[in-house]
């Protein structure tokens, strides 16, 4: 989300200058460009040099370049058309009110008044600071300004003293960040409900049956969806994959039947539905209360289908994108098909068993993505994260139209 953003930090005189350390390079990591603009007090708390090594880029403090000799001009103009965002965090009592009251006697100040992009503060502040009426009327009047507050948390201050003033922790402020970052994409506000992994089907409490799906597939499109900017609803059956994005929530489940409650449970307000997971078709009929125990006897276990959860979903549709897996081996077209009618799907993605790296247990997906006005675009073999991009740019160019 933040990948190649420009982002300008400020960072004026209070003790928490020393956690912008992190915050640089959290910023950095996320794939942002970082400017630091540091107030002269601000100079006192955290090492310009530190800064300038994490930001790979030199940390401006005057109007006039710090270079030895230099009689460069530090042009805040320049730098406040430059920046994606600006953020200053910490935000001292003192800045806040200069800011909120058109002050501009540093560099900071100056580039605040020139910048055109959104502009976030995060205050840090001692307790009785942060609830003086002078403090909030600076708060209220830079909200009106249109500038973001991020508000900063209750904890132990370096006074001592226990209440709210401390800044927001460095990861909060990433999060803040890129959740505005997140608003112009274009999947921002949507809802995806995506099922993944295998079924776990009880024989006895130490058995089970399932199959060999990583879960892999549909991790990847929750991946896709969330950095696309949608909330995701990730449904998984036993996988040893892991979820990062903080906008998708991961369910697990064990069972059909499990999953099958989950997805109904999230359906009604999802706009988009992807069914990734391979179920079981059969569970046992019963499930024996102790282990079984072998003997010499053959012993066969009756199976019972269990519920369809795709095809369920697609008889209760309402405003819902629709979207099926089908795995074939034989006939693919005519069988992915049949089940995109069968099941009332808006699109399906069928691969083949044919097809060499293709299916489960592959880092690699070969895919044919079909949709109910009968298109169908056949696409090369790709990994698993490039799959599940091809997917939803199939599914954007058709809810949008
Ligand atoms: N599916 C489901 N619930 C089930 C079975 C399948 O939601 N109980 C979903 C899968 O997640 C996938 C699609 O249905 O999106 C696959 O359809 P299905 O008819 O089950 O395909 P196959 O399992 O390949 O069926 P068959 O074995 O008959 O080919």
């Amino acid at each position: 989300m933040l990948t190649g953003k420009n982002i300008l930090l400020g960072i004026t005189g209070g003790i928490a200058a020393y956690k912008t350390t992190f915050l640089v390079r959290l910023l950095i990591k996320a794939g942002a460009n970082v400017k630091v603009i540091l107030t002269e007090s601000a100079g006192d708390f955290v090492s310009p040099l530190t800064l300038a090594t994490l930001s790979k880029n030199p940390v401006l403090s005057s109007f006039v370049s710090e270079e030895a000799g230099s009689t460069d001009w530090n042009n805040h103009v320049a730098l406040g058309l430059w920046a994606d965002l600006m953020l200053i965090a910490p935000a001292t009592a003192n800045t806040l009110s200069k800011m909120a009251n058109g002050a501009c006697d540093n560099l900071l100040l100056a580039t605040y008044l020139s910048a055109k992009c959104r502009v976030f503060f995060a205050p840090a502040m001692d307790l009785d600071m942060y609830k003086h009426p002078s403090s909030k009327t600076s708060f209220e009047k830079l909200k009106s300004y249109d500038n973001v507050m991020i508000p900063a948390a209750s904890g132990e201050l370096a006074s001592g003293l226990h209440g709210e003033g401390r800044m927001a922790e460095p990861e909060e402020i990433v999060a803040f960040i890129t959740d505005y970052f997140s608003k112009g994409l274009p999947m921002s506000g949507k809802k995806v409900l995506i099922t993944a992994g295998p079924t776990y089907e009880a024989i006895d409490p130490v058995r089970f049956i399932g199959n060999h799906a990583s879960g892999r597939m549909g991790f990847e499109l929750a991946e896709v969806a969330a950095n696309l900017g949608a909330q995701v609803v990730l449904i998984s059956g036993p996988s040893h994959c892991t979820v990062s994005h903080k906008s998708i929530r991961l369910e697990k489940v064990v069972s059909a039947d499990e999953m099958y409650h989950a997805a109904h449970k999230n359906y009604p307000d999802t706009d988009i539905v992807i069914c990734a997971a391979a179920v079981a078709d059969y569970r046992p009929k019963s499930v024996a209360e102790q282990k079984t125990k072998k003997n010499d006897a053959e012993i066969s276990i009756a199976l019972v289908k269990t519920k369809d959860i795709l095809l369920s979903l697609g008889k209760e549709k309402k405003k819902q994108y629709l979207v099926g897996f089908a795995l074939e081996t034989e006939n693919e077209i005519a069988n992915a098909k049949a089940k995109l009618k069968k099941k009332h799907l808006d699109a399906i993605v069928l691969n083949s068993l044919n097809d060499t790296g293709a299916g489960f247990g592959t880092s690699t997906n070969k895919i044919t993505f079909l949709d109910k006005n009968s298109t169908i675009i056949p696409f090369e073999l790709k990994n698993k994260a490039e799959v599940a991009q091809d997917i939803f740019s199939e599914i954007l160019k058709r809810i949008d139209a």
